[in-house]
């Protein structure tokens, strides 16, 4: 499933789109490039969550930011991770595995520590201002989670 965002705007507008569906426990993996659109995106969810989108940027410092919305959404950006064992240290199963919402920019470098049900987003650069997003659901739940998107943004 591909859908083609025109703007910077329309990707964040998607994000919130897919907040209106996310329910507490949902994993999604953000992958691509840098400045292929993951944090934009992110800000689009935590604009459907209720929260304030000038708070998220991209924890790249960090690891991982934390925010309250209608859902806790826990912001992981595992770009800089020098070991997935760090991920061990940091307690990520309290986080992945919890009533809040994970996403995860750059999930797929830690493949191997996912549970076995998430939604992943794989961001294309298709021109200057032209993404191309790429999703694929792993179980059920990002399954249905996909139905319930596709059934509002038509491809
Ligand atoms: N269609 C689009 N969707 C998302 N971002 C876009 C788009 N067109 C241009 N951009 C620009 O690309 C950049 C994406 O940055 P960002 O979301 O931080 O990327 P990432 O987190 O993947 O590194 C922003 O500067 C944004 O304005
Ligand atoms: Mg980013």
């Amino acid at each position: 499933m591909i859908m083609t965002m025109k703007s910077p705007e329309q990707t964040k507008k998607l994000g919130e789109v897919l907040a209106s569906f996310l329910q507490p426990g949902d994993l999604v993996i953000l992958d691509g490039d840098l400045g292929a659109g993951k944090t934009i995106f992110t800000k689009g969810i935590g604009l459907g969550l209720g929260i304030t989108e000038d708070l998220i940027t991209s924890p790249t410092y960090t690891l991982i930011n934390e925010y309250r919305g209608r859902y806790p959404l826990y912001h992981f950006d595992v770009y800089r991770l020098n070991d997935p064992a760090e991920l061990e240290d940091l307690g990520y199963e309290d986080y992945f595995y919890s009533n809040g919402i994970s996403i995860i920019e750059w999930g797929n470098l830690i493949k191997s520590y996912l549970p076995t049900d998430y939604l992943e987003i794989i961001f294309h650069k298709a021109a200057e201002n032209e993404r191309r997003l790429q999703f694929v659901s792993h179980g059920s739940r990002s399954a249905q989670l996909l139905a319930e998107l596709t059934k509002v943004v038509p491809e």
